[in-house]
C-alpha cells in the first residue's frame, strides 16, 4: 500500500525548514507537486510517487538513513546539546532531520557510532537481553591485578556490586614509559552500561587513557574513515545488522 504523508511534514522531515517555515513556503506558492503549485500544507503526498519541488529544486526522499561515523573526541553522543557539538551535527549532508545515535560513546571516546532514524533497528541493537558484541581498543595506564582476563571472562563484579556479562580481553602489547606502565588491549563486551569499559579497568587497578570502538555486532568501523568522517552504510551492512537479530 502507498505510504502518504502531509506535504508540510515531508518538507520539514527532509530538512527544508521548521514546520511553520515550510507551511509559509507552501502558502507563498513556492512548492510544487508534480509540476503544479500546491498551497495546502495538509495535502497528502506519496514521496515514492509524487515529485515535490521547493523553489524549483527537487526534494529527495529517504524514509530511513544509516550512517557509520568515526566519532571524534570532544563531540557528544546526542542530537542536541547547549555546549558541545553533537554527533548528528557531523552528518552534514543527511536528507532527514530525525537522525539519532544508536547508543552512546563518552565525549572522549572515538570510533564506531551508528547514526540512523530506524528506531526498530536501534531497539534490536540496544535492548537489554540482545547482548550485541561491542569491540573496543583501549590504552590502559597502570599494572592490572593478576587474573583480570579470567575475571572479565567469568563476569566481573564491579565495586558497586553490579555483575557484568562475560567479556573477552586480549592483550596486544605493553610497555613502560617514564616509569608508567601501559597496555594496549582489545575488549569485547556484550552490554552497554554507563562508562562500562573505564569502570572495568578501574576495578582492576588501571585507568583508560584512550578508548575507541571498533565494532558493534556485524558492523565494523571502516578504517578509511578518519575521526569526524562518516559514510552511508552499504545495503549489505544494513542487511547483516538486521539479520542477526
Ligand atoms: N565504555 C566506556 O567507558 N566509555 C565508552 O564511551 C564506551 C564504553
Amino acid at each position: 500500500m502507498a505510504k502518504t504523508v502531509r506535504l508540510d511534514r515531508f518538507l520539514a522531515e527532509m530538512k527544508q525548514g521548521t514546520r511553520s517555515e515550510v507551511k509559509e513556503f507552501i502558502r507563498k506558492g513556492k512548492v510544487t507537486v508534480d509540476g503544479a503549485v500546491c498551497r495546502a500544507p495538509e495535502q497528502k503526498i506519496d514521496p515514492d510517487v509524487n515529485e515535490v519541488c521547493l523553489s524549483g529544486n527537487r526534494i529527495g526522499w529517504a524514509a530511513v538513513e544509516y550512517y557509520m561515523l568515526n566519532k571524534p573526541q570532544g563531540v557528544v553522543s546526542a542530537t542536541e546539546d547547549g555546549r558541545y557539538k553533537t554527533v548528528t551535527e557531523l552528518i552534514s549532508d543527511s536528507r532527514r532531520k530525525d537522525l539519532f545515535p544508536v547508543g552512546r560513546l563518552d565525549i572522549d571516546t572515538e570510533g564506531l557510532l551508528l547514526i540512523t532514524n530506524d528506531g526498530s533497528l536501534a531497539h534490536m541493537l540496544l535492548a537489554p537481553g540482545k547482548h550485541v558484541d561491542k569491540v573496543y581498543f583501549a590504552r590502559v595506564r597502570g599494572k592490572l591485578r593478576e587474573g583480570t582476563e579470567k575475571r572479565f571472562r567469568e563476569g566481573l563484579v564491579l565495586p558497586d556490586g553490579q555483575k557484568l556479562l562475560p567479556a573477552d580481553l586480549i592483550f596486544l602489547n605493553s610497555r613502560e614509559e617514564e616509569g608508567e606502565f601501559y597496555s594496549e588491549v582489545r575488549l569485547t563486551i556484550r552490554e552497554g552500561k554507563f562508562h562500562q569499559v573505564k569502570r572495568m579497568f578501574e576495578a582492576e587497578g588501571g585507568s583508560v587513557v584512550y578508548l575507541k570502538r571498533i565494532s558493534m555486532g556485524s558492523l565494523i568501523l571502516d578504517d578509511t574513515l578518519k575521526p569526524g568522517e562518516y559514510r552511508e552504510l552499504t545495503s549489505e551492512e544494513i542487511r547483516l545488522l538486521k539479520d542477526r537479530q
